[in-house]
């Protein structure tokens, strides 16, 4: 729209206010749009009634015949996040009235409002909610959920089925909301990581559903988008994704760890110029591995099959050394692939472990067990290498959060990458994306793309902020410091860091020392866990900062956590928690309440793998 335009068709406005009314029209994403314009209505229909609109406040509904669907989605690293709002824009193409809600902007009391609510929700932790969907969770299984008869629902859930607790919250989501009385309208879909298929069908058929129900109108009239999406987190339009990755060259390839180290980790700088790859401070970069050759040979031998093979790969013939080291996942063992396999050996022994009075047992075999272990101990006669393929599951893509900015830096993405190596089972083993990156990086270009994060995000310029990363959880905060530092941020910045030892393993220190001589890093506490009898990690230094810690917090710092999910983010957690109850002179139950209401107001981020 030209500015001359607006200016002849909406008189009170200057030649000037339209003008820049253009320029920010024209720098909206089609969702700001349809945003603004319920804010819009809001507006009108509140100042008809005298009343005063928070700008910051959800648009009223428009006036809409449809009943609207409300897509509520939990998700960390956000695969259901993208599928919840790409439903919602395939619902209102077809003439519905759909909204995608995080569930942490989202009023657990409103689900008595609903009449259509669709759940995509993925699992983390082990068989737990993602950190955004844990108030909703709580409140549907708590005393105070609602009755929700005449309510249509259906769950799309995400999940690995290398977990033991496959799609657990989706599964539990599904059955409290029959238990409380809402009517399922689609059945729950479970998804493993290989999701982009599956996920086609059932937002085709739930649309489908939800249209023979409710009717609908002319595409698009209803938009109603509940949360604004800010600018900041916005993901960037990428030209590449995962199903079309960028071809990245390594550029660098060096071990952090000083000689004598337990641990191996590799700072990698990727050359992305001319990709067009933007990303944000908190984002991942995903890639797409290959299998290690020397576990593809082992495979096929054990097999007794032909590395020259053709089998129908996933995008048609390829030989079976191609599928093996590029399309399927040939390391870990999964209980699904396990049916398969037995199914296929008609193995008496095997069928057994797979009873369900053999859960421990089943789950012991599985640990630190290859594909080929299992082809060794259980072999199948006449197998070929095509009926084999067919029962393995695509290769999924592994995450590494980007240790640098891209303001700072465009041309290049940096990774601090932690070689996963160990012997079981009389067998070297070798995690397949660390150690490719480690060991093989070099060989080929790398296929990469944008994971973007919008729940691990740098607050305004000015806001304090304090970061927890140990090992390579610091990653992130490399980015996060060299963010600020291109920006002039003023925001004061703590880091807490850990690692075995000072010597061997200070990740960056050439970088944080630098930082902190320059006044950009305010606070630095190290916890070195075995330089000293007594070991000391990143919990015990944060509950030694005490008032200090809390004072930040008061002032309205926002708290990030990041790396080891099994034990450091618990304990992080718990640390936290007792600070806020001492300094905030708070019981258990308020400091909990505290730091919830930091997460609710995104001051307390997590990204924990
Ligand atoms: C959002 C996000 C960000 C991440 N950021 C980083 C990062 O910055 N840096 C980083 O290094 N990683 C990061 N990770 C983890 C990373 O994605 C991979 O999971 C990790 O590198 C292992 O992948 P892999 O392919 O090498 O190993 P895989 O082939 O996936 O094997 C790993 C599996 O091996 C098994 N295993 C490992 N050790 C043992 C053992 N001793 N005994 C028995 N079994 C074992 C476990 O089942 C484990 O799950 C991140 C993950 C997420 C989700
Ligand atoms: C630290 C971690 C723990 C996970 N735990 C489980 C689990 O217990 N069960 C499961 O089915 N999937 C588990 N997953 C897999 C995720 O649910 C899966 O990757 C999903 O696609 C993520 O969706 P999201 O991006 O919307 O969070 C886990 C993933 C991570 C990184």
């Amino acid at each position: 729209m030209k500015a001359a335009h607006i200016a002849e068709h909406t008189s009170p406005l200057n030649a000037e206010q339209a003008s820049q009314l253009t320029m920010l029209i024209q720098s909206l994403t089609s969702t700001q749009v349809t945003w603004i314009s319920g804010y819009l209505s809001g507006i009108n229909a509140h100042a008809a009634v005298g009343e005063v609109v928070s700008p910051t406040a959800a648009p009223a509904a428009a006036a809409s015949a449809v009943q609207p669907i409300t897509i509520l989605y939990g998700s960390q690293t956000g695969n259901a996040e993208d599928i919840a709002e790409q439903l919602a824009a395939r619902a209102e193409a077809a003439g519905l009235s759909a909204n995608a809600v995080d569930m942490l902007d989202y009023k657990p009391r409103d689900l008595k409002k609903e009449q259509n609510i669709v759940i995509c929700v993925s699992t983390h932790g082990e068989g737990d909610p993602p950190d955004n969907a844990e108030e909703l969770y709580e409140f549907v299984f708590g005393k105070k959920a609602p009755k929700l008869e005449g309510v249509n629902f259906s769950v799309l859930a995400f999940g690995d089925t290398s977990y033991e607790h496959f799609c657990q919250t989706g599964k539990d989501f599904d059955a409290q909301l029959e238990k409380l009385g809402a009517t399922r309208v689609v059945d729950r879909l479970d998804l493993d990581v290989d999701f982009d298929d599956p996920v086609e069908n059932w937002m085709d058929q739930t649309v489908s559903v939800f249209k023979d129900k409710l009717g609908g109108s002319t595409p698009a009239a209803h938009a109603n988008v509940t949360a604004m999406p800010s600018a900041t987190s916005a993901p960037a339009e990428q030209a590449y994704s995962r199903k079309n990755p960028y071809q990245a060259e390594v550029l660098t390839n060096v071990v952090l760890n000083g000689r004598g180290s337990d641990k191996e980790v590799h700072h990698l700088e990727l050359d992305i110029e001319d990709s067009g790859l933007v990303w944000e401070p908190g984002d991942s970069l995903g890639i797409i591995p290959a299998n290690d050759p020397q576990v593809v040979s082992e495979l096929i031998a054990a097999l007794g099959a032909s590395v020259d093979e053709q089998v129908t790969g996933i995008d048609g013939e390829v030989s079976l050394e191609h599928a093996l080291t590029h399309q399927y996942e040939i390391t870990t063992l999964t209980r699904p692939f396990v049916e398969k396999y037995a199914e296929r050996a008609g193995n008496d022994e095997l069928s057994a472990l797979l009873g369900d009075d053999q859960r421990e047992p089943f789950a012991a075999y599985l640990d630190g067990r290859f594909i080929v272990d299992l082809v060794e101990d259980y072999p199948i006669t006449g197998v070929t290498g095509g009926d084999f393929v067919r029962l393995l599951r695509k290769l999924p893509p592994r995450l590494y959060s980007i240790a640098s900015s891209y303001a700072a830096n465009p041309d290049e993405v940096h990774l601090t990458v932690a070689a996963v190596r160990y012997n079981r089972h009389g067998r070297d083993r070798h995690g397949v994306a660390s150690v490719q990156l480690a060991d093989r990086s070099g060989d080929a270009n790398l296929p990469i793309y944008i994971d973007a994060n919008k729940n691990f995000k740098l607050p305004a310029d000015d806001a304090p902020i304090v970061m927890i990363g140990p090992g390579t959880g610091v990653a992130p905060f490399r980015a996060f410091l060299e963010e600020r530092e291109e920006r002039e941020a003023t925001g004061k910045n703590w880091l807490f860091f850990g690692a075995q030892h000072f010597r061997t393993d200070f990740y960056y220190q050439t970088d944080w020392l630098r930082w902190r001589d320059d006044g950009l890093l305010t606070r630095m506490d190290v916890a070195f866990s075995r330089d000293q009898a007594e070991k000391v990690y990143v919990q015990d230094k944060i509950r030694a900062a005490g008032k200090e810690l809390f004072d930040w917090i008061e002032q309205g710092a926002t708290v990030y956590v990041c790396g080891d999910a099994n034990a450091m983010a618990a304990d992080v957690h718990d640390a936290l928690i007792e600070l806020i109850g001492e300094y905030g002179k708070l019981d258990g139950e308020g400091a909990a309440g505290y730091l919830k209401t930091l997460q609710k107001e995104k001051r307390y981020q997590r990204d924990v793998y």
